[in-house]
């Protein structure tokens, strides 16, 4: 609460963002775990790169004609001046990331993975925030299309294991340097011919780049662009030959996925390879995860000629879509009477700690029976009686909480029957 002209008003959080609540946190640890883990066994190692970039980092490789740097950036000058961004995707950063600390001299895999918050300011609704949490990777110095594949097939298989179902593979190539420039003068003259028809926005895009037409959500647009050439009839030989024998690897693989020609993601980096993951548990906002190939990057900001491919994956989205697995907390309420017990107690909670054992204290000096229906509230696995009587005689009451069964014994005794439970 605070206090103003009209009294105290209660300070909500700010539209768009979220609070994780501590019941929601362990399901966020879990699937954290799951995609950490998976990364890993793929040979990706975490880069933990700043929140806060200098905006131009954005402009220049995000793009200046994407929806993310024209419209959802939270930037502001800082006290000395400079333009800042709070980072809405993560690519970028790790690229800066990579020149500035020669990581590319290292025999290290170049490899890395993320997991943490990005934001945008866009208009939120249901799976679309302002603060968002990414679980991002990222591949540097492989040109074979078979990293396009394997990282799908990592993907995949996080899926998998979290038992999301009904996920669908889009692929598409959006062509390069050498062929893009020949498709988007076709693109250009098509949509000339519909132009006073687009929204405002993409009258602007038809100008500034008409491959941004394909991202607007409005059906007017949507519609209108379905008569527009695709790029995949455009492709040099290179990106022809890419796109082909990727496919052929996600063959390999046997993941199904359906090519559509009309996605070339939102962001202006991309060449190649782009592709979604889609899910129709997800509604309007649909993609788990997104990514693509990226292999003019790292030299226009002034690096070494390296490739990259990757992609990230909407945590928020992702956990809507994986069936919860909660496990109930293995814990000890520790229940004493009078202030020798007290500080028994907290000894014993010690002790327990040392080997792991989560226990819980409280000290608000209630009787007995208020501490034991607070325990059974939290759901305590095991309550742990200390009287006077039980700290003269160093033995204790342990009563499991599901079983309803009670044991006697001191210390050793009973930390020897509750690591045995621990483990079941
Ligand atoms: P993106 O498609 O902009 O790609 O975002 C990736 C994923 O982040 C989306 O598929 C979605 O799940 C999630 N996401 C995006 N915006 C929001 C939002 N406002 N609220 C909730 N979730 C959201 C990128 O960010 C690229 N950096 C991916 C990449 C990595 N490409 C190459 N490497």
């Amino acid at each position: 609460m605070i206090e103003d002209g009209q009294g105290k008003r209660a300070i909500s959080g700010i539209k768009g963002t979220k609070d994780i609540l501590p019941n929601e946190v362990a399901e966020w640890q879990s699937v954290e775990g799951r995609c950490r883990g998976i990364f890993e066994l793929y040979g990706y190692r975490e880069l933990r790169a700043p929140i806060l970039e200098a905006t131009e980092l954005f402009e220049r490789s995000t793009g200046q004609t994407s929806d993310v740097v024209t419209k959802e950036m939270y930037t502001f000058t800082d006290k000395a001046g400079r333009s800042i961004t709070l980072r809405p995707e993560y690519t970028p950063s790790v690229v800066r990331s990579i020149i500035e600390n020669r990581l590319f001299l290292q025999p290290e895999p170049m490899r890395y993975y993320y997991i943490g918050p990005m934001f945008r300011y866009d208009k939120p609704q249901k799976g679309r925030y302002r603060q968002f949490h990414q679980a991002d990777i990222e591949v540097f110095g492989e040109k074979d299309p078979a990293i396009d594949a394997e990282i799908i097939e990592m993907a995949h298989r996080l899926l998998s294991e979290l038992e999301v179902a009904d996920a669908v593979t889009l692929v598409n190539s959006v062509g390069c340097q050498n062929c893009r420039p020949g498709y988007l003068e076709e693109l250009r003259s098509q949509v000339e011919r519909v132009r006073e028809a687009l929204c405002a926005d993409c009258q602007r895009k038809a100008v500034a780049n008409p491959l941004r037409i394909f991202d607007c959500k409005l059906e007017t647009c949507r519609k209108l662009s379905e008569s527009f050439p695709r790029i995949i009839d455009f492709l040099c030989a290179e990106c022809e030959d890419h796109f082909k024998r990727f496919r052929s690897y996600l063959d390999f693989y046997k993941i199904p996925y359906r090519i559509e020609p009309r996605l070339v993601r939102g962001l202006d980096y991309y060449t190649k390879t782009a592709f979604e993951i889609i899910s129709g548990k997800l509604g309007a906002q649909n993609a788990i995860l997104g990514g693509g190939r990226y292999d003019d990057m790292m030299r226009q900001f002034g690096g070494p000629d390296i490739c990259g491919i990757g992609f990230a994956m909407g945590m928020e989205r992702l956990l809507s879509v994986v069936k919860p697995r909660i496990q109930k907390r293995n814990f000890i309420y520790l229940v004493y009477l009078g202030d020798e017990a007290k500080k028994a107690a907290m000894g014993l909670a010690g002790y327990f700690r040392k080997y792991r054992l989560e226990c819980v204290l409280e000290f608000k000096d209630k009787g007995l029976k208020n501490q034991l229906s607070r325990a059974n509230k939290l759901e305590a696995s095991w309550v742990l009686i200390i009287g006077d009587e039980e700290v003269a005689k160093g033995r204790f009451q342990l009563k499991n909480m599901k079983t309803a069964e009670q044991r006697e014994g001191n210390r050793e005794e009973l930390l020897k029957i509750l690591l045995e439970n621990q483990s079941r």
